[in-house]
């Protein structure tokens, strides 16, 4: 049992770390989202937009989402999303992350 400690601290280790990794690309990602579209969206986990049109981001709901063609949208720039919006885009990386954040935190559904 005793040789098996350092592999199992090993392990430890980098399981923290890859979790560490995880939350610190949400915060940025967030931080990022907080920028650029929380003067009308709702961005984090509560909340309600400051304009009342633009759902709050854990709303958007599944179907948008995990739609394949988000992620694309997100570079060719959200005015593709909604048309009221200038122009911004995503870079490949940024879009992905973007996407990643929105499903971590997406609930199941709005309040009344
Ligand atoms: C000036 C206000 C404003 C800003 C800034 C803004 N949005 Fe929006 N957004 C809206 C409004 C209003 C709607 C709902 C009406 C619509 O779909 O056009 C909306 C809807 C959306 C939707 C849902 C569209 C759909 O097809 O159902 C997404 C996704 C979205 N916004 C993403 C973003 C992202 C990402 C940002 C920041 C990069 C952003 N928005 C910044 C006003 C804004």
């Amino acid at each position: 049992m005793k040789r098996f400690a350092p592999i199992l601290l090993a392990i430890g280790v980098l399981w923290g770390t890859a979790s560490q990794a995880l939350e610190l690309e949400q915060r940025r990602t967030e931080a990022m989202l907080q920028r650029m579209c929380a003067r009308c969206h709702a961005v984090g986990r509560t909340g309600a937009s400051p304009n009342e049109l633009a759902p709050p981001f854990r709303y958007l709901g599944e179907n948008k989402i995990y739609d394949p063609d988000f992620t694309q949208r997100l570079q060719d720039g959200y005015s593709s999303i909604h048309r009221s919006m200038p122009t911004a885009r995503f870079g490949r990386d940024d879009a992905e992350a973007v996407v990643s954040y929105l499903r971590a935190i997406q609930e199941p559904r709005r309040p009344k």
